[in-house]
């Protein structure tokens, strides 16, 4: 029986997603978790006739810790997309402040009462909330890297969109897979399109036009969060792709399937190739990369794909480093400190 719960589900990502994961055969039962109109959304949802059970669960109050701990009891994956989302003019940095207490919370939370599940971190900013539901994991004794994915799949998800655009007569957004790694904000989203099936269409470009390309992926989301006109950001693309994300792990559980994909992941010592990708990204302890998943989550990174990129890519590899730094400091510091 696999249990899956969407703590956040009464939001703009939420919603669609808890819908996505509402269709999927393999899950037996979908609670959702939020702090408001998550009865409304449960009672929808529970209409359809998939097999799987829907609960609900709304705390009665600020203190009230348990609606929360039955939302977690039991589950095999958690999806976080719960905290607020950005408005025109703002970077996802700035959402840290508040975002970053709530995905500590939900984090604790999961720590007493789903200490085994998968975890997927979808609250901006990405590349702190995850070192910070690391540490805090970490704090409570019960921290398995091989299970903390931050969801950065939207950026695959238009790395393929965006080039198949660009050859709308003879691709399209399904011929590719690119990887994209680095992290999930700006400049610290590094598209691969040198390598791979990609290479020869990205290579036909002029030097302005793949320039432009990469900078579309780099600041994709602000096209969303421009056209909501501060109505939040992206919502219905970023479902399917914590979607998809989430269908891979649970492909990866029951099959024998090779199942690759690119995460934000915690290069821990634990994690066959993550020392190996450490030594090739400074020394960073949080990086997103190719990764093969089994049963027990993460089997292995797939380093061997950052002595492969071109002399452009790793100047761009350069410049997320040096922010990611930050970034990741930034989360790991508020839990310590
Ligand atoms: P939203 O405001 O529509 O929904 C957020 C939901 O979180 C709300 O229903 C809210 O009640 C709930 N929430 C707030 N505090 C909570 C708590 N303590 N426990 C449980 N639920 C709580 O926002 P959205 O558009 O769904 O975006 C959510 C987050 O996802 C934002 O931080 C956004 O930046 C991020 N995001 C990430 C990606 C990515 O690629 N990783 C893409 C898009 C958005
Ligand atoms: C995105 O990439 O669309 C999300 O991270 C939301 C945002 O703030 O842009």
């Amino acid at each position: 029986m696999v249990k899956v719960t969407v703590l956040g589900a009464a939001g703009g990502i939420g919603q669609p997603l808890s819908l996505l994961l509402k269709i999927n055969p393999a899950i037996k039962q979908l609670s959702l978790f939020d702090v408001v109109n998550v009865p409304g959304v449960g009672a929808d949802l529970s209409h359809i006739c998939s097999d799987s059970q829907t609960t609900t669960h709304l705390p009665s109050s600020r203190e009230d810790k348990t609606a929360l701990a039955e939302a977690l009891k039991g589950s095999n994956l958690v999806v976080i997309p719960a905290g607020v989302p950005r408005k025109p003019g703002m970077t996802r940095d700035d959402l840290f402040n508040i975002n970053a207490s709530i995905v500590r919370d939900l984090a604790q939370g999961i720590a007493e009462n789903a200490p085994d599940a998968f975890v997927l971190i979808i609250s901006n900013p990405v590349n702190s909330t995850v070192p910070i539901v690391a540490e805090t994991l970490k704090k409570n004794g019960v921290y398995n890297p091989k299970k903390l994915f931050g969801v950065t799949t939207l950026d695959i998800v238009r790395a393929n969109t965006f080039i198949s655009q660009l050859y709308p007569d003879s691709t399209t957004p399904s011929n590719f897979n690119i990887n994209v790694i680095g992290g999930h904000s700006g400049e610290t989203i590094v598209p691969l399109y040198s390598i791979g099936n990609s290479k020869k269409y990205y290579n036909d470009l002029s030097e302005e036009k793949q320039k432009e390309l990469i900078h579309r992926v780099q600041f994709g989301g602000d096209e969303v969060v421009q056209a909501k006109n501060g109505a939040g950001s992206a919502t219905l693309s970023m479902a399917y792709a914590g979607y998809k994300l989430a269908d891979s792990i649970l492909k990866a559980i029951s099959t024998s399937e090779e199942v690759v994909e690119c995460t934000f992941l915690n290069l821990d010592s634990s994690i066959k190739g993550a020392s190996e990708a450490k030594k090739l990204v400074n020394n960073l302890d949080f990086f997103s990369l190719p990764v093969k998943l089994g049963k027990n989550g993460i089997e292995e990174v797939k380093y061997e794909i950052l002595n492969d990129i071109s002399d452009d890519e790793k100047k761009l590899l350069a410049v997320a480093i040096d922010q990611l730094e930050k970034n990741i400091e930034k989360g790991v510091g508020f839990i310590k400190n």
